[in-house]
């Protein structure tokens, strides 16, 4: 059941506005995306801008792709994700809502999108990054949360579950990756709402790693506490980055570094029982969001622009 995922690139504003969507128009991505993974995640393709872009109006077009794409090939879905802070449309964001209409406009939200994949998605990362840095719920930036309160959050678990009894619920996050302060925070709530009877089912890491930060050397401890708790783990979007020299191209030692890192993450995962899926945030440096949100970072992923394998491709498969 242990399974290697990747998001699925298209529908996000980090590829220029009229870039073709790789997903759709890059044959030779599909081919790798079926053949060398057994999970798929939506990079963008189920947020909110995306999937609900008018109040009311939803546009399942692309997500009913990735879904029915993954089912030709036998692969798992992860679902991405249901409450955030960030990616929200403008209506959301910027409209008067009562309340009550803001309770409404997520129930509603939830129903349809679980309900529509009902049976058909694995794992849904219900709740994304509640918590900023120093495990302070984000009641500012978090329109659900400073609006509605952090009740909110166990309601959207609940909906979800209603809506797809069979799916996994998960919590996700980046910088949890360590026992830290921001890791601990949801230690902390999974626990309340579980004594609670909330159905929260998994915790995961994102596992955006930059070399020069260093590896988070509790990784596999971190996920082990949250199995304890009868918690499924995961590592959800991993990816390395480091820092380009001036010709833009990593140096071998670089990418040495790069490979032990994806491989430690993968065996930190595996050495975990209910650790069963591993998700890198896209397999070809090509499209991914690094340089575009990264000053200076790249080459993050396992394969290069022309998709041939990176040192890091190859870790993983040591460490399997
Ligand atoms: C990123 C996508 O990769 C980009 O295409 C998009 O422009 C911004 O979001 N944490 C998450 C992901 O949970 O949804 C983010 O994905 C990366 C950080």
């Amino acid at each position: 059941g242990f399974v290697i995922g990747t998001a699925v690139a298209g529908g996000g504003h980090h590829l220029e506005q009229d870039y073709p969507d790789p997903f759709t128009s890059d044959k030779r991505y599909r081919r790798i995306l079926a053949d060398q993974f057994s999970s798929v995640s939506p990079e963008n393709q189920m947020k909110w801008e995306y999937i609900h872009p008018e109040q009311g109006e939803y546009d399942f077009g692309m997500a009913d792709a990735i879904v029915e794409f993954a089912e030709r090939h036998g692969q798992d879905v992860r679902g991405h994700t249901l409450l955030w802070h960030s990616q929200n449309p403008e209506w959301l964001e910027e409209g008067d809502f009562s309340e009550e209409e803001l309770r409404e406009i997520l129930h509603d939200h939830i129903t349809t999108v679980v309900g529509r994949y009902a049976g058909r998605i694995d794992q849904w990362d219900v709740a994304n990054e509640i918590f900023d840095e120093s495990g302070q719920l984000r009641t500012e930036e978090n329109i659900w949360i400073r609006e509605l309160g952090p009740e909110i959050v166990a309601d959207a678990f609940r909906w979800a579950h209603e809506a797809d009894p069979e799916a996994e619920l998960y919590f996700n996050d980046y910088g949890v990756e360590d026992v830290n302060a921001k890791s601990d925070a949801y230690h902390e709530l999974v626990r309340e709402l579980l004594s609670e009877g909330v159905p929260v089912h998994g915790f995961s890491a994102q596992v955006h790693l930059s070399m020069q930060y260093g590896f988070p050397s509790s990784l596999q401890e971190n996920l082990q506490r949250f199995d304890d708790l009868g918690l499924g783990t995961a590592l959800t979007e991993v990816d390395v980055r480091m820092q380009l020299p001036e010709n833009g191209r990593p140096t071998w030692a670089q990418l040495e570094q790069q490979a032990d890192y994806y491989g430690r993450a993968l065996s930190a995962c595996l050495g975990v029982e209910g650790c069963d899926s591993f998700t890198i945030w896209g397999f070809t440096d090509k499209y991914s969001w690094v340089p575009v949100f990264f000053e200076g970072e790249g080459a993050a992923t396992v394969m290069w622009d022309n998709f041939g394998p990176k040192p890091a491709y190859f870790s993983l498969w040591s460490a399997l």
